[in-house]
């Protein structure tokens, strides 16, 4: 034994710009800890990052804290109405701030109890009037960019990151056109899960619904699957299906009546999803949050007409966290374990010229957006 270790049986073959002649992204990417370094860096640290919905921050104080990888970050509504984005530490000597969600009148720190205002001036800090040249204005809270997106708040910690609005433009004309009322929506219910898998796994996941006939019988009965399209954005990749007529009875009821009759699925670089499911008015927010080479939250928000939902927007909540995702996560958490394995490297894209249901060509988009993030460290 001379412990060098047992390499890939296959060595690594191209990232084409072309889904039709690529490979799939090399499998150490989903585990090596020197690549989720590097992403977090370059993608997670400069890209536009979910929060909340407008719904969610209604009121002066309101908040919503997030966590991006390893940088804690809240979204505040100030007494003037304003949303603003802080890190969420204390500037004296870094407790974090704020914890989940909920309404405050000031942001006091929980270790020494320095108060700043809701637009993050240092309001107070006990006994500082006693300690020689403290000026409260170095120690205001450190401020975040944010954007409101089609009723959505992002944040980028890249303070010359540029606007969603430019960088996503299509989407957001896309929205406009389907889901105008997507700001006026209410808060209807949460889910989360924990995944032992590489966030990209899960985002691949997401990108297809090759899988769909073979893993989520009860989603064919729901959506029209030979009937799924994927067309690809600049940031983002649009998944639509409408609703299937005259099948068996779904788990998630739709009435010919209902607004939403096409399932849309939108994934969001790096990792959001908006997803409206057929039935009334309704967007479910699938926040993706890496947290380690090999694990993943994954955060689901819903948002309906009314509060509290209605028996059918809950069987939609019902479905999605006992069956659909549960589905999803065991895939991932397989997928993960055979990354590792020293008898696969990489695969291909499925793709067909007419882009039909079981089109792999978004996956490779996705893919294709995280090898130019990570140039070189990409190895294809
Ligand atoms: S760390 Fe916040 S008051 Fe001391
Ligand atoms: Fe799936």
């Amino acid at each position: 034994m001379d412990g060098t270790k047992l390499p890939k049986l296959q060595a690594t073959r191209e990232f084409a710009a072309d889904p039709a002649r690529s490979y799939t992204l090399p499998a150490h990417l989903y585990y090596d800890p020197a690549i989720f370094d590097a992403e977090r860096e370059t993608i997670f640290y400069r890209t536009w990052q979910y929060v909340a919905h407008m719904a969610d921050l209604a009121e002066p104080g309101s908040y919503v804290t997030t966590r991006i990888v390893d940088q804690g970050v809240f979204v505040i509504r100030t007494g003037e109405g304003a949303l603003k984005a802080f890190y969420n530490v204390c500037r004296h000597r870094a407790h974090e701030l704020l914890a989940g969600h909920g309404k405050v009148r000031s942001i006091a720190c929980p270790y020494h109890a320095w108060v700043y205002d809701l637009d993050g001036q240092l309001r107070t800090a006990r006994g500082s009037a006693e300690v020689e040249d403290f000026d409260r204005g170095e120690f205001c809270l450190n401020e975040v960019r944010l954007e409101v997106f089609g009723g959505f708040v992002f944040v980028n910690l890249d303070p010359e990151a540029v606007p969603l609005a430019e960088q996503a433009a299509d989407l957001l004309a896309e929205l406009g056109e389907y889901a105008p009322w997507a700001a006026e929506l209410v808060h209807g219910a949460h889910i989360d899960f924990d995944i032992k898998a590489n966030w990209k796994n899960v985002v691949d996941n997401f990108l297809e619904c090759y899988h769909c006939p073979v893993s989520h019988p009860a989603f064919c009965d729901v959506v029209d699957v030979p009937k799924y399209r994927s067309i690809t954005g600049n940031i983002h990749s649009t998944h639509m299906s409408p609703v299937r007529v005259g099948g068996k009875e779904s788990l998630v009821p739709v009435n010919p009546g209902d607004e939403v009759q096409c399932g849309r699925f939108i994934y969001l670089w790096p990792n959001t999803t908006i997803v409206m499911f057929p039935g009334a008015r309704n967007i479910s927010v699938l926040h993706i949050k890496p947290d380690g080479p090999e694990r993943t939250l994954e955060s689901m928000n819903f948002y309906f007409t009314a509060s509290p939902p209605t028996e059918a927007e809950m069987a939609q909540v019902k479905y999605i966290e006992d069956v659909l995702n549960p589905e999803d996560i065991e895939i991932c958490e397989s997928v993960q374990r055979g990354l590792h394995s020293l008898g696969y490297n990489q695969g291909r894209f499925v793709v067909d010229r007419n882009r039909t249901d079981i089109s792999e060509h978004a996956l490779h988009h996705f893919q294709n957006l995280v090898r130019q993030a990570l140039g070189e460290d990409s190895g294809v």
